[in-house]
């Protein structure tokens, strides 16, 4: 859950390390540090807090250095601390460590080490790979490395240097992302493609347990046993402004407006409006085998997981296939009930999500196939799964995920598609593919919404708690709701099933209370009204969301959102767009750190 990034070549190394860095702020910005060869000297700079602090401490210095690794943090093994900070060295200080990911057998490491006369100055699990090098270095820095790795148990992506090789870095990976940047005499290192952009689109994305020797004039590949790997290399087609603010003041106000772009791309070439017939490339399902599943279960975290539980409303409704759907958390720990007819759907924006991964690879143990819905192409959940649908919404930078949640959805409506193709047709196939081919269009419509959010928002921002409510999908959207809302603005916010009010969160409702009351799905309307009756009765100053013509709506509510037209199957992926507004004009009226909530980030590559 932290940022690496590294850079050898001809140019100063520091400006590069701290540009990557900042690119890599979202995930993690507890602390941050570097270490580069300067004058022939390993020297370390690392501090607390953001990297604005270590820009401030390094003030223009170390301009000399043409080598370089980087960190930003988020803490898991010590306080953010200036001493916890990375790079961690060794005794000597002639080695320099980055990590990513969580070292599990660290205690005993250190114990053995400091045994062997180790002197240990930070308290995370990290610094023991500092030790282990010194302990095996004879000479040769990557023979050292390849050592000592065998040691470590858990996750990590780490980056190595030291004075003694003022040419060479080491990188290595096992369940972190990490990735090398080609280019002619140079080369660089980084968790995620945005660090590398403004340098190179050539990149080889690292494998589980690859090392990699990267020096100016090139980049070779070994496995753990030390052999020399052909490895291709990965042209990246995202360009750098899709990886950068684009003139809003906020990634995630950026990430809301790109949704029309995001599903368009999801949909583009997969979709065929007319016949409904869908392309789905990196899903291998037979038709027979897509006949031969007979339950689902849906593995995700946090936003993830609500776009998996509209998925499961759907695929029950159109194919009446039995889907669970659980916290990836969670799954794994209570013995679920899958064999070789399951599908398990996982579903990750980074594809890098601990829980998720570890979900993945228990519903694997089981016997089912695994499909996974990610962003991220090569990333980890992609890799292990059968099938991939990639969504195509581009870098999401925001620690919270907007952008990701619509195409998810959207992924989930072509995989009925392509279930009840397989399965030899359905009814509903032609209208659904006509209404799903609009969506971009409606979210586009949606976005006009923007001023009227905002305008409530600034009362919302007043409150202390919030509550939103919603029946069957529309549940669903007001748990990511309220997720959204509570993890930018801090204001306490709690979704509920409308049907469940009156078993306990009514107690909740006094004057004034915002209460956001979804109303998309028509068959459960007159419901819904009832429901936004009883908190009105209590007080609740009550704003609702329906499609424009739900005249019954304003009748009952105190303030209305009118969503365009869309269908109420498809009203998931269009009403959560005013939704991630709220939460964005009140974090902004709140004066919150929009893009980088406190004590989150945006890949969580810890259990
Ligand atoms: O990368 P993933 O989709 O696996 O991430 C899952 C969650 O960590 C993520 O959706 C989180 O809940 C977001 N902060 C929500 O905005």
């Amino acid at each position: 859950m932290c940022g690496i990034v590294g850079y050898v070549g001809s140019r100063p190394a520091v400006h590069i390390l701290m540009d990557g860095l900042g690119r890599l702020e979202y995930r993690g910005y507890d602390s941050a540090g570097i270490a580069v060869l300067d004058g022939g000297k390993l020297v370390v700079e690392k501090s607390a807090g953001k990297l604005k602090v270590l820009q401030n401490r390094l003030n223009g210095n170390l301009g000399a250095a043409r080598l370089g690794i980087g960190h930003t943090r988020w803490a898991t093994h010590g306080r953010p601390t200036d001493f916890n900070a990375h790079p961690h060295t060794d005794c000597r200080h002639k080695f320099a460590v980055v990590h990513n990911g969580i070292i599990e057998n660290y205690q005993e490491l250190r114990t053995w080490l400091q045994e062997r006369g180790h002197e240990f100055r930070s308290e995370t699990d990290t610094e023991v790979l500092a030790h282990l090098v010194e302990d095996f270095y004879r000479g040769e820095l990557l023979q050292a490395v390849l050592q000592a790795i065998p040691y470590l148990r858990g996750s990590y992506a780490v980056a190595v240097a030291s004075e003694y090789h003022p040419e060479e870095i080491i990188a290595a990976r096992q369940d972190s992302p990490l990735i090398v940047g080609l280019s002619e005499g140079e080369v660089f290192l980084a968790s995620d493609i945005p660090a590398l952009l403004p340098y190179t689109r050539s990149t080889y994305i690292l494998d589980n347990g690859e090392i990699a020797l990267l020096r100016p004039d090139g980049v070779k590949i070994f496995n753990s046993r030390g052999e020399q790997q052909e490895k291709s290399v990965y042209h990246v087609s995202w360009d750098l402004r899709a990886a950068e603010r684009g003139g809003y003041p906020h990634f995630m106000l950026k990430e809301i407006f790109e949704q029309p772009r995001a599903l368009r791309d999801t949909l583009s070439g997969r979709l065929d409006p007319l016949t409904g017939r869908v392309r789905l490339d990196g899903v291998k399902l037979t038709p027979s085998q897509a006949l031969g599943i007979k339950k689902a279960a849906v593995i995700a975290c946090g936003t993830a997981h609500y776009a998996g539980m509209v998925g499961k409303y759907l695929l029950e409704k159109l194919l009446r296939l039995p889907v669970e759907d659980d916290v990836a958390s969670e799954f794994r720990y209570r013995e679920p009930v899958l064999d070789t007819s399951s599908l398990g759907i996982v579903i990750s924006q980074s594809g890098e999500t601990a829980d998720t991964l570890a979900g993945l690879r228990e519903a694997r143990r089981l016997g089912a196939r695994i499909l996974a819905i990610t962003n991220v192409v090569g990333s980890s959940v992609a890799r292990e799964a059968d099938d991939v649908l990639y969504t195509w919404a581009g870098p999401e930078i925001a620690v919270a995920s907007t952008k990701a949640y619509g195409t998810q959805v959207a992924a989930f409506y072509l995989l009925a598609l392509f279930l009840a193709q397989a399965r030899g047709g359905a009814p509903w196939v032609e209208e659904l593919a006509k209404d799903l081919a609009l969506l971009p269009q409606w979210a586009e419509e949606v976005l006009k919404l923007d001023g009227q959010v905002r305008g409530l928002a600034e009362r919302v921002a007043s409150q202390e708690h919030a509550f939103f409510i919603g029946r069957g999908m529309d549940y669903a959207v007001a748990l990511e709701g309220a997720l959204k809302l509570k993890e930018i603005s801090y204001l306490h916010a709690e979704a509920c099933a409308a049907g469940e009010l009156k078993h306990g969160p009514l107690a909740l409702i006094e004057d004034g209370v915002p209460v956001i009351a979804l109303a998309t799905q028509s068959e459960l309307l007159p419901k819904m009204l009832s429901n936004i009756k009883e908190v009105k009765a209590r007080g609740a100053w009550v704003i609702a969301l329906t499609q424009a013509g739900n005249t019954d709506v304003a009748r009952e509510a105190d303030e209305v959102i009118y969503l365009p037209p869309v269908p109420s199957l498809l009203a998931p992926a269009i009403a959560v767009v005013p939704l991630q507004l709220l939460a964005y004009h009140v974090a902004v009226a709140r004066g919150c750190d929009v893009d980088q909530p406190r004590n989150l980030a945006k890949s969580v590559t810890v259990e």
